[in-house]
């Protein structure tokens, strides 16, 4: 059996070079989040390998029933708290990155903790409901409490269900019915309609398709995956629809230096856009579009960007379909990161998943379903993740929004203090980026990337890659500027050894 190691308060193979107490990132500033008692110091390094030991051991074991080239380390949960991740050989590391994006609250939050220790959610754990036939009884009343408690204006209907690629999925359904039903008059289905669609043939299932942008993630179930452009490893040998791709900006930094450039590539983006929509072979019944790109290498683009594309979407009778999945609850300083564009025509379907652990979209009336049964699955969400996410819900209202306060004042102070290591590292870090703690930058080439998060790991951080040359960040909301602070310095020590 597998002897858990005990956690030493020594690092005993990483001497880190850290300056606790003294900072080289100017004053730390104050948050309004209160500080999680008992949560580790610092992160504590005791092997000379990440997996180490035990964690090699136990992952060649998985290696031989499951995929586990994509394994960082193995996570004890039990002794992980706060911002910190203990691994199976009891290293301690600062985790930045939170389960690709998912971890609002961090590890063991009491809140998080106190509420799954309910009756209520022992009742949860134990009878997974088919949510579409046999709902708990609070189901109504707690998607009333919760999720529609931060639904965009005029999005007065939720669909949920388990992941992302499953709510883009149903997001896309819900976009073809509409756009179809729109055009029959919101008539019954003909006898035509309904025998061509058990062959898989018009007019039952019609040649319809949902735009996506270069470099998009949305999922890799087979309709999510055809919107999907990040890295073709994702797509290799499976089948697609024809769906369209449209040139997602690519924008030169400093953004102050490059206005006129900026406004030019985003204004060629917009019109490819529109040309594509109004000439493609196959009708557009919806596009789908990430505020900010994250998986394709967190790419950005102007507010005024976003609000004309609603506008070609909304005059071509497009849906315009917005991917929250991984910039949505709080982690870009709004709850949900298109509130920023100040959008006078809201989105038409607002997909969200990760940090909120329920999954699912928001929808206009007018895109209801006609019949029953038409987006429907056994599960369809699952309760005692909208538990949680009204646990995370009301930690993120708590003392006047400190925690979204925090994310500010704590994603300020890391992007400002990068974009300082950036002049003094050129040749290793460029293009600091982010709105809150959703930062980024590029390293100049993929090696010196991958090169920078294994290093760092050693020093006990867990940082995230994107893109083909990013580094993201994608912290907890509970990450403080203390922890920013920690981070910076250990940042600097190891990457001033790199060449
Ligand atoms: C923007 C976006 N959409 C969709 C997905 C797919 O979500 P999931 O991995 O839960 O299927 C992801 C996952 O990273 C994502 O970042």
């Amino acid at each position: 059996m597998l002897q858990k190691q005990k956690t030493t308060k020594k690092i005993v193979s990483q001497q880190l070079p850290l300056i606790l107490g003294k900072r080289a990132f100017g004053n730390i500033p104050k948050t309004p989040l209160k500080p999680l008692e008992g949560e580790f110091e610092k992160p504590e390094i005791i092997t000379s390998t990440i997996p180490g030991p035990i964690g090699k051991r136990l992952i060649e074991d998985l290696g031989r029933i499951q995929e586990i080239r994509t394994i960082h380390f193995l996570v004890d949960f039990d002794r992980s708290f706060g911002n910190y991740v203990v691994d199976s050989d009891g290293n301690v590391l600062l985790d930045v990155f939170c389960h690709i994006s998912s971890l609002p609250l961090g590890y063991n939050h009491p809140s998080m903790i106190k509420a799954l220790r309910t009756r209520d959610a022992v009742q949860l754990a134990a009878h997974r409901p088919a949510l579409g036939s046999l709902p708990n009884v609070s189901w109504g009343p707690k998607l009333h409490e919760t999720l529609m408690k931060v639904a965009p204006e005029g999005l007065t209907r939720v669909f949920t269900c388990a992941n992302g690629s499953e709510a883009n999925e149903n997001a896309y359904k819900t976009a073809c019915m509409w756009y179809v039903n729109q055009r029959r008059g919101n008539k019954p289905f003909t006898d035509e309609e309904i025998q061509s669609c058990m062959l898989n043939k018009p007019p039952g299932t019609p040649s319809l398709s949902i735009l996506s942008f270069e470099k998009a993630f949305h999922g890799r179930t087979l309709g999510a995956l055809s919107t999907t452009r990040s890295k073709p490893i994702h797509k290799l040998d499976v089948p697609a629809f024809d769906w369209p791709v449209a040139p997602f900006p690519q924008l030169k930094y400093p953004l102050d230096q490059f206005v006129k450039e900026n406004a030019e590539e985003e204004a060629r983006c917009l019109s490819r856009t529109e040309e594509i929509i109004k000439s493609n072979k196959i009708p557009v019944a919806g596009m789908i579009i990430e505020p900010i790109q994250a998986e394709g290498g967190d790419r950005h683009a102007s507010p005024d960007f976003f609000r004309k594309l609603r506008k070609i979407a909304r005059d071509n009778g497009v849906a315009f379909i917005v991917d929250e999945v991984q910039t949505g609850v709080a982690a870009t300083g709004n709850f949900w990161a298109f509130q920023k564009w100040g959008l006078d025509d809201q989105p038409d379907i607002v997909t969200f998943s990760k940090k909120s652990q329920i999954a699912g979209f928001f929808h206009r009336e007018e895109y209801k379903m006609t019949a029953p049964y038409r987006n429907y699955n056994t599960w369809m969400g699952d309760p005692l993740r909208l538990l949680q996410f009204e646990v995370i819900l009301n930690e993120i209202n708590k003392d006047d929004q400190a925690m979204l306060r925090n994310v500010n004042i704590t994603g300020n102070y890391l992007q400002d203090s990068l974009k300082e290591l950036a002049k003094k590292y050129p040749h290793l870090m460029k293009d600091v980026r982010g709105d809150g703690t959703f930062i980024a930058f590029d390293s100049p080439t993929v090696e010196t990337r991958n090169s920078i998060v294994n290093a760092i790991k050693l020093n006990g951080v867990e940082l995230g890659a994107c893109g083909d040359q990013s580094i993201r960040f994608r912290p907890s909301l509970v990450f403080a500027p203390k922890h920013a602070s920690q981070f910076l310095d250990i940042f600097e020590s190891t990457i001033s050894k790199l060449k």
